[in-house]
């Protein structure tokens, strides 16, 4: 890489690159707080189908406080709606019943099963407990499909357990798929990951995002310039920014909380 400048990309559309306008959840004055602090102060953020949006700001935020709210982990007031449906207030699983899935800082899937097993369980979250009951015989297409996404086929018999740090992530990001998740929270996918595991990940968010929205909590930088379609730039609680790389970039308050010399930091060197 030599030159990591937004404008010198393909041109990254503000509210995705999919073309299409609807939309895909909307959170308004989202407010949560803990003992009377408050980690996430009063947010609003529209996610268009097709977007990849990058979640950034320094540590401590409210980034994935965001997250935890909009997956129901934590309570907060306000709104957040999928498509007009209301999410406020709905059990965790309810809301990853209507298609909005997360994973966390920490790979969690299950180490002693196979990929394909994890799969399959994730697979099986929607199902009924009759479902359940019967074995399958055959791998469901969706499950093939996922395997494919994330370029773990050769893998499918391998203990998730044994995986390279990456493919454990991108495994999650599978069982995210096959539960038909259409808005995907990934907090920190890439952290710890090598440089080619990187490409990788932004090339399978890229190949993931079309239909789908996706939301990407980061701290690496050139990650984001590279592949984020917009950015939402949270400080203490609040959006202090929102727009292209280029335009977060720019802005004179996102360089003083949280950019600094990052924003003209050498490749490597941030
Ligand atoms: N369960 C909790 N109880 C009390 N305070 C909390 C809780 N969870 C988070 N906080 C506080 O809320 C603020 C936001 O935390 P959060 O983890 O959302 O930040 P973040 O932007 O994800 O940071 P990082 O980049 O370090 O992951 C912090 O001040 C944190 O200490
Ligand atoms: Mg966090």
């Amino acid at each position: 890489m030599t030159n990591t400048t937004a404008t010198s990309r393909t041109a990254p559309a503000l509210g995705g690159n999919a073309g299409m306008s609807s939309e895909y959840l909307e959170v308004r004055n989202l407010s949560v707080s803990f003992d009377g602090f408050k980690a996430v102060d009063n947010v609003d953020l529209t996610l268009m189908q097709g977007d990849l949006r990058f979640l950034i700001g320094p540590n401590g935020a409210g980034k994935t406080t965001l997250v935890d709210a909009i997956t129901g982990l934590v309570p907060a007031t306000g709104s957040i709606t999928k498509s007009g449906e209301q999410l406020l207030g709905k059990k965790v699983h309810k809301i990853a019943r209507l298609g909005v899935g997360r994973t966390f800082q920490t790979a969690s899937v299950f180490e002693e099963l196979t990929v394909l097993q994890n799969l399959d369980i994730a697979a099986g979250a929607g199902r009924s407990a009759w479902e359940l009951l019967r074995t399958r015989k055959s791998v469901l297409p969706e499950i093939e499909e996922s395997l494919e996404t994330i370029g773990l086929e050769a893998l499918r018999d391998t203990p998730a357990g044994i995986l390279a740090h990456g493919q454990k992530q991108w495994l999650e990001i599978g069982m995210l798929l096959v539960q038909n998740c259409s808005v995907l929270l990934l907090d920190e996918p890439v952290a710890g990951m090598s440089l080619e595991e990187r490409e990788e990940t932004g090339n399978l968010l890229r190949r993931i995002g079309g239909a789908r929205t996706v939301v990407v909590v980061e701290h690496d930088m050139d990650f984001m310039r590279a592949f984020a379609t917009s950015v939402t730039v949270l400080a203490a609680g609040k959006v202090l920014a929102e727009g292209t790389v280029a335009q977060v970039q720019a802005d004179p308050k996102v360089q003083a909380v949280y950019l600094g010399t990052a924003a003209a930091a050498p490749v490597g060197q941030e």
